[in-house]
């Protein structure tokens, strides 16, 4: 746990070859393309494994490859401000003219036709160089590290804590499995929302870096370790995080065989990949490494097999009392296809508790301190607290995160925001850039998994009310709609490996450089982005989006 003197320290360098970015120099021809320049940097800084350009989520890069990243590279240092790069799967394809009010980006990643959007089309077409999985926040340069998912799983484990536990999970037994890119943010989550979290993670080099930028507690010597400092944990109804090495396959099995019931039990493995993200039981990580060039099929049909007796752990965990959730990793959906015909009745988190957030258009928003000074951050936070102080899960997260929630990269914070509050919160920043409070500029980006920006029927979208779970042009329609409105950099991913042909995002980054220009950027954008949010779900049929689109204004068309 961080203290008062721990409070906005920068985060120590993880990769020796990729420092994170910052400082005053400016290496491009503007603040604008300077930021982008960064963003890229930091998102290889705080990456899984920068060396082979994976940012997290298995196989999400950041670029196609190196050469495609210094091409990149030298044209964001290179290009005007009226000039558009245009990005296709990580690979730069050209660098139009257009207009200072332009984006200075705009990508494509990942985007194959319907009937051809299978993980086998993927893996073939990636094989060849032609594609590549951006993992929605790796190819769109704004992962931040495991705080980008780290506010929305606490939302989920303090709704559960309202809906089943007396809003209070101290004493509670979480258990999950995953410390990557995303997963890791869980032991942190889990304390800060003061239960015993234990995870299982087959990698111990992912548990150990997760110990050692302070989002894990302990590493625990083995399963029978790991339990009894749960256990001790839960009588003290103390708050701690715990991770056994170990494969899920196998240990939820074996805690469903000791008779021990979690309170809570979900998953975060990059079970949407079995080739190159799930690990299935009985084989090392060499072995799974060797299969990726000589056998993926043979991972793919061990992966589907240790994902059936992983599921069903969790299903027998619930018909015991657990509230078992799916974090947003498929693994349904492969225990489904693996002959698991219940899967399905674990509810899928975004349905279960955070649709009416997003009604709202409420989801994750972060802000990225390009100068590199922790400084920044501290003043926007405390700003923040001081404009929002009614804003319960707001100002409530703020406090938590100031104080426990290590930074990664570039320092930078993420708040779940929505309509009105985002632009007015980037408005102030850019203010406070432009009047010198802050030493730099911010960037800001929000979560492709946003309530106007994605299109994911087993997760974002399951279970719409009027069945419009699979309907892809809310993304297109979010990101045109983001170009009209001059942000800086606009996207749209669909879904690589496991995720081919699950899912569309689109995705936005705007630069607060303290200028009119900027200001005008993020007031469209910001507005507009939020305002197709409310509307999707107003359309879908949801009463908490018509009560915001008529409370706020927002020029929605019923045209029922
Ligand atoms: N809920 C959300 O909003 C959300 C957000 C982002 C990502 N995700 C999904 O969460 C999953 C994890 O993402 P990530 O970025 O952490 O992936 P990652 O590839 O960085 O990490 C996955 C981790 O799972 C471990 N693992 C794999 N198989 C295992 C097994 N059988 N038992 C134990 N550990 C195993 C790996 O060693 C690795 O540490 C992905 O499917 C991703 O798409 C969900």
């Amino acid at each position: 746990m961080m203290n008062e003197a721990t409070l906005y320290q920068p985060a120590l360098p993880r990769h020796a070859g990729f420092p994170i970015p910052g400082g005053d120099e400016v290496r491009c021809k503007g603040w604008r393309q300077e930021a982008l320049l960064r963003l890229l940097e930091n998102v290889l800084s705080v990456g899984e494994n920068p060396d082979a350009l994976i940012v997290y989520a298995a196989l999400g890069k950041a670029a196609r490859n190196w050469a495609a990243h210094r091409v990149i590279v030298e044209t964001l240092k290179t290009m005007e401000e009226d000039q558009t790069l245009i990005i296709q799967s990580g690979k730069p394809i050209g660098l139009l003219k257009t207009h200072v009010n332009a984006p200075l980006v705009i990508m494509a990643n990942c985007n194959l036709v319907g009937r051809w959007a299978t993980a086998e089309n993927f893996y073939e077409l990636e094989k060849k160089g032609l594609i590549c999985w951006g993992g929605l926040t790796a190819g769109a340069w704004q992962y931040i590290g495991s705080q980008g998912v780290i506010q929305g799983t606490y939302e989920i484990f303090m709704r559960i804590a309202e809906r089943y536990f007396d809003s209070d999970l101290r004493g509670r037994f979480i258990l999950t499995a995953g410390l990557g890119g995303m997963g890791g943010a869980q032991p942190l989550a889990g304390t800060m929302a003061n239960a015993a979290i234990l995870t299982v993670e087959v990698d111990p080099d992912r548990a150990a870096m997760r110990k050692e930028i302070g989002f894990l507690d302990h590493i625990a010597d083995d399963l029978d370790h790991a339990l009894a400092l749960i256990a001790t944990a839960c009588a003290a109804r103390a708050a701690v995080s715990v991770a056994v090495i170990g494969n899920a396959a196998e240990i939820y099995p074996e805690i469903v065989a000791r008779g021990i019931t979690p309170d809570i039990v979900t998953d975060q493995t990059a079970a949407h990949d079995l080739v190159y993200g799930y690990v299935p039981a009985g084989f090392s990580l060499d072995d799974v490494k060797a299969l990726r060039q000589t056998d993926p099929a043979r991972l793919m049909v061990e992966g589907r097999r240790s994902i059936v007796a992983h599921v069903t752990a969790i299903l027998e965990m619930q018909a015991r009392g657990a509230i078992a959730f799916d974090n947003g990793n498929l693994i349904r959906t492969h225990a489904l296809e693996g002959g698991v015909s219940r899967a399905f009745d674990i509810p899928i988190f975004t349905e279960a508790y955070l649709r009416p957030l997003f009604c709202r258009a409420i989801g994750p928003f972060r802000w990225m301190a390009l100068s590199g000074d922790p400084q920044d951050i501290c003043k926007i936070d405390d700003f923040v607290l001081q404009r929002f102080p009614d804003n319960q899960i707001v100002s409530n997260w703020i406090r938590l995160a100031r104080e426990r929630v290590p930074f990664e990269g570039l320092p930078s914070r993420i708040a779940w925001l929505g309509h009105g509050v985002r632009t007015e919160l980037a408005l102030a920043v850019n203010e406070m850039v432009r009047n010198g409070t802050l030493s730099g500029p911010i960037a800001f980006s929000r979560d492709h998994l946003d309530a106007g920006a994605m299109a994911h029927p087993n997760i974002m979208t399951e279970n719409m009310c009027d069945g419009s779970d699979a309907i892809a042009d809310w993304p297109l329609i979010n990101a045109m709609t983001l170009c009209a409105s001059m942000a800086d950099l606009v996207v749209v991913h669909s879904g690589g490996g496991g995720y081919a042909g699950f899912m569309t995002s689109s995705g936005v980054t705007l630069i607060a450089d303290g200028t009119e220009a900027a200001a005008q950027r993020l007031t469209l954008s910001l507005n507009n982005d939020t305002s197709l949010g409310v509307m999707r779900y107003a359309d879908a049929g949801y009463d908490e989006a018509k009560d915001e689109a008529k409370n706020k204004a927002i020029p929605w068309l019923n045209a029922v």
